[in-house]
């Protein structure tokens, strides 16, 4: 018998099973969405609950935080407040480093929750991700209900399994994959959101509808107008059938928790990341992403995976919608003369590891994975697209 003959095996499978609901008024005393969720968690012992919310929308909307101390306290019979909630510091600025995990942390310690007890994320995607981040560290896991509150994390990354903080100069560098026992998705919240960031969350939904769903596409490209006016019936729509398609993605692809090389719902991120960076978050995420997708259907178009006309619907529809094709910093370069925005090529390859994997649009609706980048024709779709808004 040789010694690599000597091996036990171990291997075991971890199931994961979570609601999305959507609802509007959340902390109405008449709602009881979260009570029936939070319920069904329940079996007679009384578990503690910590609340953390968002500062953006804490201002945005004064006394939510009593609306959700008297929403809460009113059924004390299962759930123990075990604090009173908790601001966090909204926005890009919180991911960066690690103080506001450490505050967060912290008060989870002081509120002696155990990992029976749960914490409520309420907030954009900065904050999910910070509190989501801190709570699957806190005991190995504390288990948490996301209660998104804009365009982009209700429908993308309120409903994913990952946290994130951004660090060694590198956007999500640090972060766990930590799935949320519930989300609920409230589409009120949407309507203090800055333009900035409703119009930038519309990206995301566009990436999904470009690489696996055409009829959402034509939706998006037909009511691009309403959803640059902000119309509620609409976003409710897009939001629930992005939400969908991103859930549906992560529970069909096969790798939910990324082992491979490829990340088609990074279609468009290893530009935006890096914009994001090199604006210094002057460009919020979804914006950044919107650019992102317009220089890669670019490219797409260029190696002849669209046509001519679908990116110009593609492009058209971002400008009807009101997002960002193009970015003055996409023209900084190096000392060297590169333009720096490729950087970001590297950085994603490395995050993903193995080989660089590129997901770009193949027709609407379907995509193709590419494992090289022709820099020559990155440049070319700078000068395109920014012709193409002075033109408008
Ligand atoms: N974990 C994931 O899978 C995943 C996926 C996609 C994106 N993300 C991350 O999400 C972040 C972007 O999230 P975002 O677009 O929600 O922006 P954000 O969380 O940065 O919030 C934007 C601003 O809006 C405020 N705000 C949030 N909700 C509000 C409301 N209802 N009313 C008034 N103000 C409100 C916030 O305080 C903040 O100032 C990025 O860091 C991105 O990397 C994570
Ligand atoms: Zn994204």
């Amino acid at each position: 018998m040789s010694d690599s003959e000597d091996i036990y095996m171990q291997e075991f499978d971890v199931s994961y099973r979570f609601p999305v609901y959507f609802t509007r008024g959340v902390f109405d005393p008449e709602n009881t969405v979260l009570h029936d969720c939070m319920s069904s968690f329940s079996n007679g012992v009384v578990r503690k609950i910590l609340v953390y919310v968002d500062d953006g929308v804490c201002k945005a909307i004064p006394g939510i935080g009593d609306s959700i101390r008297n929403y809460l306290e009113s059924f004390s019979d299962s759930f123990e407040l075990a604090n009173e909630p908790e601001e966090v510091p909204g926005g890009e600025r919180t991911k960066n480093g690690w103080n506001v995990v450490r505050n967060i942390m912290s008060s989870m310690g002081e509120g002696h929750l155990c990992r029976h007890s749960f914490i409520l994320a309420i907030g954009g995607g900065s904050v999910l991700d910070m509190v989501g981040f801190a709570a699957s560290l806190v005991h190995r896991g504390v288990r948490v209900i996301r209660i998104p509150t804009s365009v982009l994390a209700q429908g993308d990354g309120g409903v994913g399994v990952k946290t994130g903080m951004d660090e060694h100069g590198q956007k999500n560098f640090v972060g766990t994959f930590a799935p949320p026992v519930a989300v609920i998705n409230d589409f009120d919240f949407l309507k203090t959101l800055d333009d900035e960031y409703w119009i930038g969350g519309l990206s995301e939904a566009f990436k999904v509808a470009i690489i696996k769903d055409p009829e959402f596409f034509d939706l998006l490209c037909d009511k691009a107008g309403e959803l640059k006016a902000r119309d509620d019936e609409v976003i409710e729509d897009v939001v629930r059938r992005a939400a969908i398609l991103h859930l549906d993605h992560i529970r069909n692809s096969g790798d939910p928790f990324e082992f491979g090389t490829a990340r088609p719902l990074d279609f468009g991120h290893w530009a935006a990341h890096k914009l994001e960076i090199m604006s210094n978050y002057r460009l919020n995420h979804g914006l950044a992403v919107a650019i992102g997708i317009a220089l890669d259907s670019y490219y797409a178009f260029r190696k002849g995976f669209l046509t001519e006309a679908e990116l110009d619907r593609i492009l058209s529809a971002f400008q009807d919608a009101g997002l960002p094709i193009w970015d003055k910093v996409l023209n900084s370069k190096t000392e060297s003369g590169e333009l720096v925005v490729l950087k970001g090529l590297e950085d994603f390859r490395e995050h993903l590891g193995g080989m660089l994997t590129v997901t770009l649009p193949d027709g609407i609706g379907k995509k193709i994975e590419i494992h090289e980048i022709d820099v020559g024709i990155v440049a070319e779709a700078i000068k395109y697209l920014g012709e193409r808004i002075s033109r408008r």
